[in-house]
């Protein structure tokens, strides 16, 4: 197995990871990435901790984060305006999942951006931005935790079905190439995002959402629908009793295919 030093990470030659730091324990590489960013950090900067003690999720959740697994926060400046960010979650989620398919895992899309394996979450993501003057995108913090070589047990989740890379291969994955795989097929996803329909079309044929029954709380009331297709900004179409309705973000239940 390869190190994962700062070091190795730099040799990679991303244009993801030109400043990189590697921690061995940290709160969270988002807080990390967050101050870097604020200092002026240039787009390319990689946070990456071996330990959380605490890792944050989409929602307020709690993201445990213990070790074996890949917990990383890109800084990125990407140059478009802030009307494009929500398109970085969907962007990424492609290009993890690609990654996963490098080495094995056959990974597919939950909307809007969950990566499961064999039904079960083995990425999250959870991309967040910060707004500049006149509405202009000054950066993104972009966080992806990869179950990785650990036990579903070891990330303490009581209410959600999840599962590692170890737990789908039946052996522990080299670090190193994984953040290899993951960067090459992430900068690929991203450089393609003022063309979105591209991306769209492979979160299509990546996706376990489109096709199943789902059901959405939203504004208090619950929703039950068929996942239909996605908006040209990545929404969630559901073809409801009552009529289509266009989802934005949330978190929706699968209930099985119609
Ligand atoms: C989700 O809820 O699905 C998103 C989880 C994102 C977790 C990652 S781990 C690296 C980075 N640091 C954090 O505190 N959170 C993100």
């Amino acid at each position: 197995m390869s190190e994962l030093s700062r070091k190795a990470i730099l040799g990679l030659h991303s244009p993801l990871a030109r400043v990189v730091e590697v921690y061995e324990a940290l709160a969270s590489t988002q807080e990390r990435a967050r101050e870097l960013a604020r200092a002026g950090t240039p787009h390319g900067t990689l946070v990456v901790a071996g330990i959380q003690t605490g890792g944050r999720g989409r929602l307020g959740r709690l993201w445990g984060s213990p070790a074996g697994g890949l917990w990383m926060s890109f800084v990125l400046r990407p140059g478009f305006g802030a009307s494009l960010a929500s398109r970085i979650t969907q962007a990424a989620a492609v290009g993890i999942a690609k990654g996963l398919w490098e080495i094995g895992v056959e990974a597919r899309i939950k909307w809007p951006n969950d990566l499961l394996a064999g039904g079960n979450k083995i990425c999250g993501i959870l991309a967040e931005s910060g707004v500049g003057q006149g509405g202009r995108l000054d950066y993104a913090i972009l966080g992806i935790g990869m179950n990785a070589n650990l036990e579903p047990s070891d990330l303490g989740v009581m209410d959600r079905e999840v599962t590692t890379i170890r737990h789908e291969l039946g052996r522990d994955v080299d670090l190193l190439l994984l953040l290899r795989v993951v960067l090459s097929n992430l900068a690929a996803a991203l450089a393609r995002i003022e063309d979105f329909e591209t991306v769209l079309d492979e979160w299509r044929n990546l996706n376990c959402t489109l096709g199943q029954r789902v059901r959405v709380r939203r504004l208090g009331e619950t929703i039950e629908g068929r996942a239909v297709d996605l908006t040209p900004e990545g929404g969630l179409l559901l073809a409801t009793p009552g009529g289509t309705v266009e989802l934005f973000e949330g978190e929706i239940e699968q209930l099985g295919s119609t």
